[in-house]
């Protein structure tokens, strides 16, 4: 069962943006499918820190973007991304059971595209295209 299932209206158009929000889905539902596979609490701990990894190389790899084209509400964004990964670093803290963290990471994910992904990413995606647009 993959619960994190990536929608067209998620392509923001943005071919390094999108991409990277493609291998977010492609790990998040990894760490689903471990957790119920009766795997060992290491390899779900190893599949939890390999999502926790790569969303802190997402987040700046899309800091640094925004950072190259001047975007104005880069603070805010930043912000945004410090947020979540407090969030889960917090989660992967507890001492609470490795079912337990993926639960409430499927929890914070889902908030994650509803209000981020969705939002303040397209955003962005949406500043690059009209300075392209603005540029020919
Ligand atoms: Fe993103
Ligand atoms: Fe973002």
């Amino acid at each position: 069962m993959t619960d994190f299932e990536w929608k067209p209206e998620y392509a923001l158009g943005h071919f390094q943006i999108d991409d990277e929000h493609r291998k977010l889905f492609r790990l998040a539902n990894k760490m689903l499918l471990i957790s119920s596979a009766r795997a060992t609490d290491q390899d779900i701990r190893a599949a939890i820190k390999t999502l926790s990894d790569y969303t802190k190389i997402h987040f700046r790899n899309e800091e640094n973007l925004m950072k190259s084209i001047n975007y104005p509400k880069l603070e805010e964004h930043r912000a945004a991304h410090e947020r979540i990964i407090d969030q889960i670093n917090r989660f992967m803290d507890i001492g609470s059971s490795p079912q337990r963290q993926v639960e409430l990471l499927k929890e914070t994910i889902n908030n994650w595209i509803s209000e981020h992904t969705t939002a303040q990413d397209l955003e962005v995606a949406r500043f690059i295209a009209n300075r392209r647009s603005a540029k020919v």
